[in-house]
This record gives structure tokens, C-alpha cells and sequence, in this order.
């Protein structure tokens, strides 16, 4: 393994169009902020660069929806992510916009340099023009009917119903979403990325990683290299955005695409981070030095972008190049998603915590420790307000609050406010707690990006310690014996000392809180010395005889009553009531009956019974099954949406109900002959129409 010197830590750019909630802080933010603040404990030298992406399409729709320009969407965002973030004590070194003069230059600059290699593909296409807005329509722009699952409002890049991935040409009756008019096609010309000229090279890259990255991270990224890497559109026909740096004709009106530039943003803020210290070139050492480790913290939504598409931009810029050519990234640890009482966190109904929101009634530290304890690293998982609750009564409160209070009031009432004995290592390793395993399992849990065990480790020994200082029952034993009290406080202050390090990456203001009221005068954060581990040295006792410490303790942390959270259970009732609200006000709606028809257009239609022979998912669709049907003696293939519900296994043997006698359809090469009767229940969720009988297989359905 190759030993770096330097760590730059980036966290995904969330998108200035909306508040951060608790899934992205649990999949991202805090992960990334514990890592770093570890590493930091360490002496080590690393930088957390993050910021807003403050382009694309949605930035452009939230500002026309709300009569503002997307400068001041962004400008709202920007400053209400960054203040949340703040508050809850990720600790950016940077945290830059996409807007930002160095960013533009820095995006134009590598487009510059892949146009001028001559690695751009040019290519003219025919897309959707809206003639009332005077505008090219990109797919977000585009709504209209879904050709496989007959959804009439799909959009133009997919379809919500069915998951189909859609391009705006396959809609049947395709919408302009600004004017309502139907837009007609024309040409425009783009810049194609090639990614498949550098399939090999990523490849090769991609197979250096397969010990050290993540499971999911390599399963997205090898179903793509196993695709085939296709060339990609970086520009669009937009206004809002970073400007095609070229002066011809045809570069008019057109801006980088959203992700090309995003990415690169990275970079612009390392370089307005350096530049704001005074040493402009600084931000080399992180990007440009072999020694510096680049680690992607992301959710699992974002992969390919960080595998495949960034490093292969990097590529093109590092071609034949000798010097100043950037670091590929050395990890990618993406997260799986965390939900919100058992359903996904879901901006469009508002069915979220906003990260802000939260902090105004709750402290930072005990969200950040439930967060971190409910780590999505391999499988989704569920933040709830009860679990909550729990944990910052029970193992915060409880536990380690109370073990640092009776620790602290116990030595000042008892024993003047002094470390009253002088520990030696046997005594420090007497305690039931192995401190070099555990301190190395704690290195290889931040180090292997294992957030959960690290935060678990750390109230291992809480519980430890709070155990210890019970059985000891120095308030009894000082009675009889002060030797042996003086003892057990020096240990339990000790205690103290090493869970203010061990817990700092995770509760930070409570490790100072601590830190304080153990004597000393700062911060946690004043002890960091380059190149000299504060963890490595818990291998022995911190607090020596004689130490003074504050004669003042306090309530770490302030136990949640039930009328606490009440107000917040209510509102997820609420929100809960309000969707099948919405659900059955669409029912409303469509029992306005279609227009009639008689009884022999009744009879055109063919609905037969069918037996489901084999099933299979099908690529880049998501919600869709491929089926093979038995028609009596006929078989008939049929695509149906319905892969969210049904796994291909449960699919197989059983009966359903087909139109039999619809015009096939041809989609991305696969035929579908027919339509299979499904009913939508609560959540949008489809049910199978199953007909029951004997000997029913190919027989009419009257
Ligand atoms: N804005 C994107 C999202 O929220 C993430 C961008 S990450 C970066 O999904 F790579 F572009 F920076
Ligand atoms: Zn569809």
C-alpha cells in the first residue's frame, strides 16, 4: 500500500436548490467530518473541501416557480446549507460555490485543454425547441406520455411510473413544460465526453481498487464498465450556467453540463481555499502530489460520477503530460441511504428533517452521535425520533454525562478538586479495557471508513468506565480506606480524559465540555500537533497527580421528555395523513369516468389469463420486469413496471391478466406484445391482477 502524507477530503456538492436533511448529514457530511477530525487528532495533515453545486436544470425551475432569478435561489441555499452545517460542527476547511469566478475559470480551463487534445466528440442532434419561449428544451423541460407504461406525465429524461429511463423523442405527445405547446425538433450541436476511449485505462484503474473499495461501490461501477462506456453530452442549451469558453457561432447560448462542472469544483475551492491563506499554489501539494490520498465521501446515488466520469475527465487532462497532472481518487466510500420512520426522506413531500430545523430544537452532539451510531455504511437504515430519544437518554445521558459528572463532583467534594494519585500503566490497564487493541481496532474503524464501530467503540468505553466508578463505590470506600478512593478518581478522571479524545470526532463540543472541566484552559482542537498522535498517547494515563481540575461540573446532556418529541411524531402522522390525502384525492380524480363506449368496442378488447413463465430485470429500468407469458398456446413477451414490487423469482407461475391484442411496442430492443392489469394501492405501490381458477390459462376474460 502506498503510504501518503496528505489526505484531501471532498464531500458531494449538494445542489443549492433546497435544505439538507439527516440522510444526506448521515450519508455524507458526518462521515466525512468524523474521518477528518480523527485524522486530525492523529496529526495528520488533511483538508475537507465541500460547497454547493449551484447549477442545473432544478435550480432553473424552482426560480421560474418562484418568480426569482436562479442567482437568488442559490444565494438562499447556499447560505442556509453552509449556516446548517456549521452549526452542526462539520468542520469544512473550505466550503466554496459553483458560481464563483475561480470555479468558472477553473471548469472553462479543463474544457479548454480536452478541446483543444482534440478528445471532444462534436455531434449535431435533433432536440425539442419551445418557439414561444425561444428556447431549446433540455430533458427536464420535456413531459408527456410514457410509451411503455402509458403515464401521462413522464418526463423527458424518465418515467416516475414505470422507471424507465426516457429520452424526450420517445414521449408520445411531447409537452413543453414552460409554454404548454407542443416544441418541434431541431438541430443543435453538443460536446460529446468519449468515456469509452479511456474503458481501458479506467478499467485498469478501477481493478487496483477491488480490495479496498466498497462492495456497492464497485457493483455500480462494473455494471457500467461491463455496459460499455458511451460518449456523453457535457453541454447543453442553456442559460444558466458555465459558458462554452469558445467564441464561435456555434458555442452560443450553450453552458457545461451540471456535472461536469460540479465535479471540477472541487478543485476551484482547494484553489480558493489556498488562495484565501495567502499561498495560491498550496492547493498542488493536495491535488498534484502522488502522496496525497484523494478520498470521495458521497451518497450512493452519485458512484459513477466519482468512478468513472470525474477520473476520466482527469485522464484527459493528465494525457501527455509531464507535470501538473492530478491525483485519481484513492477511495470512494459511498453510503447507502438512511430513511426517516421506515419511509425514504423525500423533498418533493416535504417528508424530511431539514438539518437547520433540527438544530434549533436539539443540540448538534446527540443527532451527530445517533447519526453516527445508525451509519448507512453497507445496508439502508432508519433514523427514527424514539431511537433518538433513547440514545441520548440512555447511553448519552445516562451513561457518559453521568460518569463525567459524578467523576468530576466527586473529586472536588472529596479530594479538592485535584487528580489525587498518580496512575501508573498497570493500573490504567487493570481496568477491563485492553487499550492497545482497543485503540487499534479504533484506528482500523475510522481508517476503513467503519463509522458505526468507531462511535461504538467509543461508548464501549463509557460503559466501561461507568461501570468501574459503580462497583468501586469510592463514596463508600473513602469511608474506610481514602488510598483506594484516591485511586478509583484518578482512574475515573483519566477516564474522562481519554472519552474526550476517543469521542471527539463524534461530539466535539461535548469533548471540550469536557476538556474544560477537567482543568484545562481551550480546546480539544489547541492539543493538535502535526505529526504527533493525541489518540496514540490514551496507550497511557493522561492526568497526572496533582492536576487540578474545574470546580465547577455540568450537565453534559439534557434527557428528551416524551412532550418533547410529541410535536414532531405528530407532524410525521400529519405528513403521513396528507399523502393518502393525496392518494385518494387522485382516486377523486379519476372517477371522472372516461368517455363511454359501447359494448362492442368493449368486445375489441382481448383480456386473457396468462402464466408467467420466466421473469427478468431489465437494464437501465428500474421499475421494469421482462416477462414470458404462456397464452395458452401461445407465449408472449410483455415489459411491465412492476419490479418494485415483484422480485423475478415471486414473478414466475403466476397468473395475470393480459390485453392480448395490443400493438406491440419496440423499446431499447426489447418487444413488448401486450399490457398486464395492475391496480395502484396505498404509496403507489402496484398489485397484480391474479385471477384464480382451474384450467383458466389462455381463456378469455369476460
Ligand atoms: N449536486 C449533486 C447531488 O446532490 C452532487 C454533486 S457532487 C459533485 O446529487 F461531484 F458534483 F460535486
Ligand atoms: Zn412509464
Amino acid at each position: 500500500m502506498h503510504q501518503f502524507t496528505k489526505t484531501l477530503v471532498t464531500t458531494a456538492l449538494p445542489y443549492a436548490n433546497g435544505p439538507v436533511h439527516l440522510g444526506h448529514l448521515a450519508g455524507v457530511y458526518l462521515p466525512a467530518d468524523l474521518y477528518v477530525r480523527y485524522k486530525r487528532l492523529k496529526g495528520e495533515d488533511v483538508i475537507h473541501i465541500g460547497g454547493s453545486d449551484e447549477h442545473g436544470v432544478p435550480i432553473t425551475i424552482t426560480a421560474e416557480k418562484e418568480g426569482i432569478s436562479p442567482q437568488d435561489v442559490v444565494d438562499r441555499y447556499h447560505r442556509m446549507n453552509h449556516d446548517a452545517f456549521l452549526k452542526c460542527g462539520i468542520s469544512f476547511d473550505y466550503y466554496g460555490r459553483t458560481t464563483s469566478r475561480v470555479h468558472h475559470a477553473t471548469a472553462q480551463e479543463f474544457f479548454s485543454e480536452i478541446e483543444q487534445k482534440g478528445i471532444f466528440v462534436r455531434k449535431t442532434e435533433k432536440l425539442f425547441f419551445d418557439r414561444k419561449a425561444d428556447r431549446f428544451l433540455s430533458d427536464r423541460y420535456v413531459t408527456g406520455t410514457c410509451p411503455i407504461c402509458n403515464n401521462s406525465e413522464a418526463n423527458g429524461d424518465q418515467c416516475e411510473q414505470c422507471g424507465t429511463h426516457l429520452s424526450p423523442l420517445e414521449l408520445i405527445n411531447p409537452k413543453s413544460k414552460l409554454s404548454d405547446a407542443t416544441p418541434e425538433l431541431r438541430d443543435t450541436m453538443h460536446w460529446y465526453f468519449p468515456l469509452g476511449r479511456f474503458q481501458e485505462q479506467l478499467e485498469s484503474y478501477v481493478s487496483q481498487h477491488e480490495d479496498d473499495w466498497r462492495q456497492n461501490v464497485l457493483n455500480y461501477t462494473h455494471t457500467w464498465l461491463k455496459q460499455g462506456l458511451k460518449e456523453r453530452a457535457i453541454t447543453r442549451d442553456l442559460s444558466w450556467g458555465i459558458k462554452v469558453p469558445l467564441e464561435s457561432d456555434e458555442a452560443a447560448g450553450k453552458v457545461l453540463y451540471v456535472w461536469f462542472d460540479a465535479v471540477l469544483g472541487y478543485i476551484s475551492f482547494t484553489r480558493e481555499w489556498a488562495e484565501k491563506q495567502g499561498k495560491s499554489e498550496r492547493w498542488k501539494e493536495y491535488w498534484q502530489n502522488p502522496d496525497c490520498r484523494l478520498v470521495h465521501f458521497i451518497g450512493k446515488d452519485n458512484v459513477v460520477f466519482h468512478t468513472l466520469m470525474f477520473p476520466a475527465i482527469l485522464m484527459a487532462w493528465n494525457e501527455g503530460r509531464e507535470s501538473g497532472c492530478y491525483n485519481l481518487a484513492d477511495n470512494v466510500p459511498a453510503s447507502e441511504f438512511m430513511n426517516f420512520e421506515g419511509r425514504k426522506f423525500s423533498k418533493s413531500r416535504n417528508y424530511a428533517v431539514y438539518l437547520g430545523e433540527f438544530l434549533e430544537k436539539f443540540p448538534a452532539d446527540t443527532l451527530r452521535y445517533s447519526i453516527a451510531i445508525n451509519y448507512p455504511e453497507n445496508k439502508d437504515t432508519d433514523f427514527s425520533w424514539l431511537d433518538f430519544q433513547n440514545r441520548t437518554n440512555g447511553e448519552l445521558a445516562d451513561t457518559l454525562g453521568n460518569f463525567i459528572k459524578r467523576s468530576v463532583d466527586f473529586t472536588n467534594a472529596r479530594f479538592d478538586g485535584e487528580v489525587p494519585y498518580q496512575c501508573t500503566p498497570e493500573d490504567w490497564n487493570s481496568l477491563g479495557i485492553n487499550w492497545p487493541e482497543t485503540l487499534e481496532q479504533l484506528d482500523l474503524a475510522y481508517e476503513g471508513f467503519h463509522f458505526r464501530d468507531a462511535v461504538t467503540l467509543g461508548m464501549e468505553i463509557a460503559r466501561a468506565a461507568n461501570r468501574f466508578l459503580t462497583v468501586s463505590e469510592p463514596w463508600k470506600v473513602v469511608k474506610v480506606d481514602r488510598e483506594a478512593a484516591a485511586k478509583t478518581m484518578a482512574l475515573s478522571l483519566n477516564l474522562c480524559h481519554a472519552l474526550s479524545i476517543a469521542l471527539f470526532p463524534v461530539m466535539p463540543e461535548t469533548s471540550n465540555r469536557i476538556h474544560v472541566m477537567l482543568g484545562f484552559q481551550g480546546s480539544i482542537e489547541d492539543l493538535v500537533t502535526p505529526g504527533k498522535s493525541i489518540v496514540a498517547e490514551l496507550l497511557l494515563p493522561g492526568l497526572k497527580k496533582g492536576h487540578k481540575i474545574s470546580p465547577r461540573s455540568e450537565i453534559l446532556f439534557t434527557k428528551i421528555e416524551d412532550s418533547d418529541i410529541a410535536p414532531e411524531l405528530r407532524k410525521i402522522e400529519e405528513l403521513l395523513a396528507e399523502a393518502v390525502k393525496r392518494e385518494s384525492g387522485a382516486e377523486q380524480c379519476r372517477m371522472e369516468f372516461k368517455p363511454v363506449i359501447s359494448f362492442d368496442d368493449f368486445l375489441k378488447v382481448d383480456l386473457r389469463v396468462a402464466r408467467v413463465i420466466s421473469a427478468e430485470t431489465v437494464k437501465k429500468a428500474s421499475k421494469l420486469l421482462k416477462l414470458q407469458l404462456q397464452v395458452g398456446s401461445v407465449t408472449k413477451q410483455v415489459l411491465a413496471g412492476i419490479a418494485k414490487e415483484y422480485t423475478p423469482e415471486e414473478m414466475v407461475g403466476k397468473n395475470v391478466v393480459i390485453v392480448a391484442n395490443l400493438a406491440g411496442r419496440t423499446i431499447r430492443d426489447e418487444v413488448s406484445e401486450g399490457m398486464i392489469l395492475a391496480v395502484e394501492g396505498a404509496d403507489g405501490k402496484l398489485f397484480l391482477i391474479e385471477p384464480a381458477g382451474t384450467e383458466i390459462n389462455g381463456k378469455q376474460i369476460q
